[in-house]
């Protein structure tokens, strides 16, 4: 189907959020261990991190990560994973019944993340957990040395604080199954207290409030509002997270979740809005979009088989393999989320190794992209200056579960200093092409520098460690001439379309 739009500097949203780019690394599975820490492990460094996931997080991009948890921070002790590792205690993980080593606790993820150059996000306990731990914890990790915490930590050999800015109160409180679970009053009053003393220590510090953990909750909506008229003062951020399937094997539906993700963020942008309109406040509260990803969790039924089979280290749980079609998704998702740049202010994608991630590695050996890092790389990489919508028209599919959506969900990044343009867009049609003309009038003279097409024939097709370039970024069909870009869009695609000044 032909559809037509236009780019122009004029359509901007915002300045490029960098932390749209985030990751996530939780105790969970072979996440941590035998993912990104395998001290036997060839590759290894001398902290015992593996060198070869090193290089691909480095490649894949990503700015900001969250960390330790997840479902796991809501029964996690922080003193137990700081000190010599020797005299480190083995726990019960109540989050997904496992055995915790707690040989990497938080300074070694910290150095971790100064070597790989991402920005940590650390999460407190507020399950099982309280005021004072939390505020125990800050000082640990920030607090300048001559306090009994941050001796610790300079007795640990870290004199110098680590200087985490972001920091999450809690993690899905809202859900049943989360340790410590609470009602939206019982963790809004919790979250105050803890916001307010964190401010007292720092008030520079950036602090994310538990939205609810998916839209579909029974409380979404009543929740956030509720936290935020106790702790609007105190917090810059309400979180949300949200994982896709296809349901029912609807994979029409599937493909266009993004338009789901595009109306989660309206909502909640409008509830953060609603609090602050009744306290008539200019003040703005941002969205930590701190858990994002295709999941397949009905395949993961069988989770209850795994949490019930036998407790050990680092079980191999929720390690999906991605095809070419979730990498549609994704790469679609990404798209969501730079058209909010302007009120989503960190985005983590959940999550980094093995556990639903872009990266899967085997214990002792190799270490591959999944199909759904390629449009994160992409995107991290080539996302610059500013975010501009597209104007026009871009076809229609209609969906069981969304109704009627765009079939070309793009969005644009124009850095004026560099001249350089990008692209991105995915044909969210499962059975049609689109032939797209893209008027760039207002740009003067460009040329093309390039196009990469990530989607492949066969939806299904994944990689693997036999195979792990199966589903890579190929060229795609374009052509420029004067001020038209032409592109083919075959069905389910995603592209990154690279433009520049002449
Ligand atoms: O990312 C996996 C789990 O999904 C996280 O631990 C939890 O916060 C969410 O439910």
């Amino acid at each position: 189907m032909p559809v037509t739009s236009t780019i122009d500097p004029a359509f901007s949203v915002g300045l490029v959020n960098p932390w749209l780019f985030g990751t996530f690394v939780e105790h969970l599975g072979r996440c941590v261990y035998t993912g990104i820490y395998e001290p036997t492990h060839p590759s290894a460094d001398e902290d015992g991190f593996r060198g070869d996931v090193a290089a691909l997080v480095r490649e894949l991009g990503a700015t900001v990560v969250r960390y330790p948890g997840g479902n796991f921070v809501s029964n996690y002790r922080w003193e137990d994973g700081v000190g010599p590792r020797a005299s480190r205690p083995r726990v019960f993980d109540l989050a997904w019944r496992s055995i915790e080593t707690n040989q990497v606790g938080t300074d070694d993820f910290l150095a971790w993340c100064t070597r790989v150059g991402l920005e940590p996000m650390l999460a407190v306990n507020l399950g099982n957990r309280g005021l004072a731990e939390a505020v125990d914890y800050l000082e640990y990790v920030n607090g300048a040395p001559g306090t009994r915490y941050a001796d610790q930590r300079v007795g640990n050999g870290h004199v110098k604080p680590w200087g985490v800015r972001l920091w999450c109160l809690g993690n899905e409180m809202d859900g049943p199954w989360q340790i410590g679970h609470k009602t939206p009053v019982e963790y809004a009053r919790l979250a105050q207290e803890v916001a307010h003393a964190y401010k007292t220590f720092d008030p520079d510090l950036q602090l994310v409030a538990c939205g609810s953990s998916n839209p579909a909750m029974p409380t979404f909506g009543d929740w956030e509002r509720i936290v935020l008229e106790h702790c609007f003062d105190d917090v810059d951020l309400i979180s949300a997270h949200v994982y896709y399937e296809p349901i029912g094997g609807d994979d029409v539906s599937f493909l266009a979740v993004s338009a789901h993700m595009d109306r989660y963020i309206r909502d909640v942008v409008s509830t953060a809005d609603h609090v602050a309109a009744k306290r008539h406040s200019q003040k703005r509260i941002n969205i930590s979009f701190d858990e994002w990803n295709v999941w397949f969790a009905a395949r993961h039924a069988e989770k209850e088989v795994e949490q019930t089979a036998e407790v050990t280290e680092a079980p191999a749980l929720i390690q999906d393999v991605y095809t070419a079609l979730d990498a549609v998704v994704v790469g679609s998702l990404l798209i969501t989320l730079l058209r909010h740049t302007d009120r989503v202010g960190v985005a983590c994608q959940a999550q980094l190794v093995n556990a639903i991630a872009p990266i899967l590695t085997v214990p002792g050996g190799a270490a591959w992209r999944q199909t759904i890092f390629h449009p994160f790389a992409l995107t991290a990489k080539y996302a610059r200056g500013t975010v501009l919508m597209l104007g026009g028209d871009h076809g229609q599919v209609d969906t069981p579960a969304h109704g009627a959506v765009e079939q070309v969900w793009a969005v644009a990044t124009h850095d004026a200093q560099s001249g350089e343009l990008a692209i991105f867009a995915a044909n969210r049609s499962l059975a049609d092409p689109a032939s797209w003309t893209v008027r760039l009038g207002a740009f003067g003279e460009l040329r093309l520098v390039e196009h990469l097409v990530v989607g492949d024939e066969d939806h299904s097709a994944v990689n693997s460690e036999d195979f792990p370039d199966r589903v890579v970024p190929k060229a795609g069909v374009s052509a420029l001439a004067g001020d038209q870009l032409s592109v083919t869009l075959p069905p389910a695609s995603w592209h990154c379309i690279r433009l520049a000044s002449r």
